[in-house]
């Protein structure tokens, strides 16, 4: 049983240095549940990020692995001996790849004496307005590859709550505040319309980390999730 989060919050720390993330990171740790190292900053400053982070508050680390299955094994073993909350990988690697990364993650976390990290999927990039396989295909395979649950955005979120039912972790970024505007982002929701349609984590990035007052900013989602 996977429980829902107390805080919903997962703030992206999208920047290139280390120092910056670390100093968000120590801002905004009271106000979320995980903080999430993507590619930038785990490309910028390698594995020391996510340990940096973690002392902080949960970290998701969102590699996104996408590769044949042995490779992704092994990636996700050296990425779970970090000690993550949760790892992605994409979902059009397959259900060998993804079983590999659950496995690999596993022993490289029992290894290390972590926890299992959660593993997810990611269905279609938020930015992608026009997707080639339906987000709740894809999701489907990955709840039958034995993932915990996976990255879905926009409209796609209530039809793959439906069609997964629970316990399965809905990660969703592409959320925006109701006042706010979506950047690059095609599939935004507000935090409140993300909850109502299943999300059990809301992933925000440049609202809260380009905004001038990031721990207001992140209150202010919470507020709006209710
Ligand atoms: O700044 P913004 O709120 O748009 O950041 C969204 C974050 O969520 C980025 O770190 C991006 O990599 C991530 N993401 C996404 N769409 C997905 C999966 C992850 O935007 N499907």
């Amino acid at each position: 049983m996977i429980p829902r989060p107390a805080n919903p919050l997962v703030v992206a720390l999208d920047t290139a240095s280390l120092e910056e993330a670390d100093g968000l990171a120590a801002r905004l740790a009271p106000h979320v549940g995980m903080l999430k190292v993507g590619l930038e900053l785990a490309w910028a400053a390698g594995p020391e990020a996510a340990r940096r982070i973690a002392r902080h508050a949960p970290v998701f680390v969102d590699a996104k692995l996408h590769d044949i299955p042995t490779t992704v094994a092994r990636a996700a073993a050296a990425i779970g001996r970090l000690g993550p909350r949760m790892l992605t990988v994409h979902a059009l690697g397959g259900p060998a790849m993804m079983r590999a990364a659950v496995e690999g993650a596993r022993e490289g976390a029992a290894a290390a004496g972590h926890a299992s990290p959660l593993i997810v999927a990611v269905t279609v990039l938020s930015s992608q307005a026009d997707e080639f396989v339906p987000p709740v295909s894809l999701a489907w395979e990955a709840k039958e590859a034995g993932l915990d649950g996976v990255v879905v955005s926009g409209d796609d979120v209530g039809p793959v709550r439906e069609a997964c039912g629970e316990p399965f972790c809905l990660v969703v970024p592409g959320i925006r505040p109701a006042s706010g505007d979506g950047d690059d982002q095609v599939r935004v929701l507000t935090p409140r319309r993300a909850l109502e349609a299943g999300a059990d984590w809301l992933v925000v990035g440049r609202p809260i980390t380009r905004s001038p007052d990031p721990v207001g900013a992140a209150r202010a989602l919470l507020l709006e999730a209710g």
